[in-house]
């Protein structure tokens, strides 16, 4: 995966991008990613990315000119055109899927928006997708950015080691997870649910499809209508479903 984050806060976003997951992947060369200033793109004395707003108004808005030089010089670099990336409250609400879309699109480039926002004819031209990571405002795209690029990095074959791991992600198949224990089997009088004790796999594996039924029943509950089920999970929610009816039934009758 080859990908370009234009930001005016490199440190920020640079510095997030080199511990963990994500800095091995770079490492072991699986992703190809680069940290852009902004401020090394404008043309002027005072490396101006931002101006006022035509029509007046309160803050500021991104100039086109940095942004447009900026992705133009990385696509030159790359030798292709890229996919770009706006985060903007305005954009359309990031998903697992749009995560998944994300991974398989090579080269992107990712602009975080700052100020008021970004020149429309930036939005309308140079833009290819703009995404918002929820309905709350941030000060800037930098934190959306690494959000987006967390989750699209780690899709991306061979950077999570345990690829078991990425498949039974909680919204792959659109079912919450299941409770997890490590030793030790009691801790201030909490003890580990005998069955993950019994070595019993079988056994163990029809708990925590229960406990991955009720959890998503209890938080998300709408996520069960479009979700993939194992058989362990469907007949949970058959049996719960059952066990519902039968008090409702029971609770008319009495
Ligand atoms: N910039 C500021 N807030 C944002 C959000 N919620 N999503 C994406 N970019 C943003």
């Amino acid at each position: 995966m080859v990908v370009d984050v234009i930001t005016i806060f490199p440190a920020m976003v640079e510095a997030a991008l080199s511990d963990g997951v994500v800095a091995r992947g770079r490492e072991r060369g699986l992703v190809d990613l680069r940290v852009r200033d902004l401020r090394e793109f404008t043309s002027d004395r005072h490396r101006s990315v931002d101006d006022v707003p035509y029509g007046g108004g309160p803050g500021m808005v991104m100039k086109p000119e940095p942004l447009f030089r900026a992705v133009e010089a990385i696509e030159a670099e790359r030798g292709k055109p890229a996919a770009v990336v706006l985060m903007t409250p305005q954009g359309r609400q990031f998903t697992h899927q749009e995560a998944e879309r994300l991974s398989r699109m090579s080269p992107l480039v990712v602009i975080c928006g700052r100020y008021e926002g970004v020149d429309e004819r930036v939005t309308r031209t140079l833009v290819t997708d703009e995404l918002s990571i929820g309905d709350y405002v941030l000060t800037g795209g930098e934190l959306p950015a690494l959000v987006v690029l967390d989750a699209a990095i780690r899709l991306v074959p061979g950077v999570v080691g345990d690829a078991d791991s990425v498949a039974e992600d909680s919204f792959v198949r659109g079912v919450l997870d299941h409770p997890h224990y490590t030793r030790p089997a009691e801790f201030r009088g909490l003890k580990v649910p005998e069955t993950l004790l019994s070595g019993h796999h079988a056994e163990i594996e029809k708990w925590r499809a229960r406990e991955r039924v009720l959890r998503t029943l209890e938080r998300r509950p709408e996520m069960l209508d479009r979700a993939t089920l194992t058989v362990d999970e469907q007949r949970a929610v058959d049996e719960l479903q059952a066990g519902t009816t039968k008090t409702i039934i029971e609770g008319e009758s009495s």
